[in-house]
């Protein structure tokens, strides 16, 4: 089975997590594509979506779902998105699709965070792919600077400009033994926006598509 096809399997998967009326938080990515395409199966049962990007948003209005602005809701029940790794005390890290600001705040305005990926995103320790963070443009050098300080080896995303008009660095090398503790060290560096690692928030459930069918951690 290709990875595409364990990524379709995990975001059907969390089609059960979605209940009548909710307004449900969607991340950004090819695994989410696979779970708004399967969200657009059950739209006349929900009441719309909340979104982490304007790629997802614009999928979703083609679909004819209806998309939010998290300013209009309250607190959202539930959070389906992908993720580029994950360990198995369900710390992240995103931003692969460089959409990882808005789902950040996303995840954090959901009670429950749903993340779905293909059995490969697995791993037991954070960082073989490089970390990704969103910095403000003036900012760049001087945060590469301050990266290559904690040990990692930062790569501008060059030609690429966030839906919030900043920059990535793509942090390779980067030894994340403790993701908390890093998250939170980063985000002390004047000009970061979002670090890629989802640790003080985590994933509460991991639904894995794998050649056989599901494997669902939480
Ligand atoms: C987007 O910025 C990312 O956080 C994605 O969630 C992550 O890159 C996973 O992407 P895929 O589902 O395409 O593998």
């Amino acid at each position: 089975m290709s990875q595409d096809d364990k990524k379709k399997r995990a975001a059907e998967a969390a089609i059960e997590y979605i209940e009548a009326d909710m307004i449900v938080g969607v991340g950004t990515g090819s695994t989410v594509n696979h779970f708004i395409d399967a969200l657009a199966g059950i739209k006349g049962k929900i009441d719309g979506a909340v979104s982490s990007s304007e790629a997802s948003t614009a999928r979703m209005k083609a679909h004819g779902i209806r998309v939010y602005d998290l300013n209009a809701t309250g607190g959202l029940s539930v959070y389906v998105d992908g993720a580029d790794e994950s360990n198995q005390h369900l710390h992240l890290i995103k931003g692969g699709g460089g959409a990882l600001t808005r789902e950040k705040i996303v995840a954090g305005a959901s009670e429950k965070f749903i993340c779905i990926c293909d059995d490969t995103k697995l791993v037991p320790y954070l960082g073989k792919f490089p970390l990704p963070i969103e910095v403000i443009p003036m900012a760049r050098s001087f945060v590469a600077r301050e990266l290559a300080k904690h040990g990692g080896r930062p790569v501008w995303r060059e030609g690429f400009i966030t839906d919030n008009g900043n920059v990535i660095l793509d942090v390779h090398d980067m030894e994340i033994m403790d993701p908390v503790a890093l998250e939170n060290e980063l985000n002390k560096i004047p000009g970061i926006v979002t670090v890629g690692i989802f640790a003080n928030r985590p994933a509460d459930v991991l639904i894995l598509g794998t050649d056989t069918g599901i494997k669902t951690i939480q």
